[in-house]
């Protein structure tokens, strides 16, 4: 499903003020169901109305939505619109328990919460994932990255995309693809291609423990848990990076790096700056900190012809192109720039080539870790 939520396009930036609105209380409403003699009872309608109005009094971004997101997910649904389909908004009554749910996560909003982390739940792709501060909220431009990776031919010949046989059935799963994700979060882009590409395995890293807690619960939850290594590590680190490919090189890095400006940081929203961690947004200088320290790595982690897909800031996929062509040593090709539902140039196709260096060409194996550390340096 595809949330038309300008709050979770692309990473929104404000005015970074914290609005520490008095919470509203929901006295009136409850007064007007128990003893006004002219109204009804209070409705979804009602709550949907007097919240909408309370976030705009003070100043809480997308309003509406916000407010339709609160009610419609305390009565049970996931849009305003599927609710109406099930009950009549205008006319049912709520009760007490529900009036109460509504105006405590409404009180979350009005501290400015991002509506993910209200709600503790969000769909990405065809799942329904856990959300949970600081972890980050995927964003709806990270869904076509995953379009993308499945679009991918070479992934396609690897294994059906009919029903998966279990973990055990098939130990070394010889036609499956092996795909590493850099930076996993709540595990959106992980769980995603676990679900769409049954014979695949996925390894996904972050740095942030938070993160690695989530993806674990998010993929038991979903029952993926067979297909998927979790670690916890620093791309950065270059420590013990051999950890990183426990079956071997990988068809596929994909990531979704921090890559916002340094400087943009702080015109970031309030909702972002106050709830989201940092570490998963400020990609340094120039935004290529974690992007450079990934490719850089990728070609001992990739088999040859392996692909890199990585969603970026629109400044990048040139500065990543002339930083890519003073990197030889990588044997790293920009195959193809594309554009999100945005028309802004946000994701990247890098293949690892056929190199005449036998550390590369061999695979990531013979890589003598002196000459690796040599490459990030
Ligand atoms: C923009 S978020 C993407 C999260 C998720 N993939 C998504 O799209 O929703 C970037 C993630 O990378 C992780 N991260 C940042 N630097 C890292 C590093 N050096 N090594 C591993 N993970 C890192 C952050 O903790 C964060 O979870």
């Amino acid at each position: 499903m595809r949330h038309c939520f300008r709050m979770l396009g692309t990473l929104r930036f404000g005015s970074g003020k914290q609005n520490h609105a008095p919470g509203s209380t929901i006295t009136g409403l409850l007064v007007r169901q128990n003893h006004s003699s002219q109204a009804g009872p209070v409705t979804a309608v009602d709550l949907v109305n007097h919240w909408e109005a309370v976030f705009e009094k003070n100043g809480i971004p997308e309003a509406r939505e916000s407010s339709e997101y609160i009610v419609s997910h305390v009565l049970g649904a996931k849009t305003f619109q599927s609710l109406n389909q099930r009950i009549d908004c205008c006319s049912t009554p709520l009760t007490a328990i529900q009036l109460t749910r509504i105006q405590e996560l409404s009180s979350l909003r009005l501290q400015r919460m991002p509506v993910q982390y209200v709600l503790g739940e969000w769909d990405f792709q065809d799942l329904t994932l856990k959300m949970a501060p600081p972890v980050f909220i995927p964003r709806p431009e990270t869904e076509e990255l995953v379009n993308l990776v499945l679009k991918e031919k070479s992934l396609k010949n690897m294994g059906s995309m009919e029903a998966a046989p279990s973990f055990h059935q098939l130990p070394d799963f010889p036609t499956g693809p092996l795909i590493l994700e850099v930076g996993c979060g709540s595990g959106a882009i992980s769980l995603s291609l676990l679900s769409k590409l049954p014979q695949s395995r996925v390894i996904a890293v972050d740095k942030s423990e938070a993160a690695v807690r989530l993806t674990r619960e998010n993929a038991e939850r979903l029952h993926l848990q067979d297909r998927i290594k979790i670690i916890h590590h620093d791309i950065s680190s270059r420590m013990n990076w051999q950890q990183l490919i426990p079956w071997g090189p990988v068809d596929l890095v994909v990531s979704n790096p921090p890559y916002i400006f340094q400087s943009d940081m702080a015109h970031l929203a309030a909702e972002i700056l106050s709830y989201e961690d940092p570490d998963a947004l400020d990609g340094g200088e120039d935004g290529m900190k974690v992007i450079r320290d990934i490719l850089s790595l990728t070609p001992w982690l990739l088999k040859i012809f392996g692909s890199v897909f990585l969603e970026l800031d629109p400044r990048h996929p040139e500065l990543v192109g002339n930083w890519l062509a003073k990197q030889p040593d990588l044997f790293l090709s920009l195959s193809a720039t594309h554009t999100d539902f945005c028309g802004k140039p946000r994701f990247l196709h890098i293949q690892k080539m056929v190199s005449n260096s036998s550390s590369c060409s061999q695979g990531f194996s013979v890589a003598p870790s002196s000459q690796l550390f040599g490459v990030l340096s």
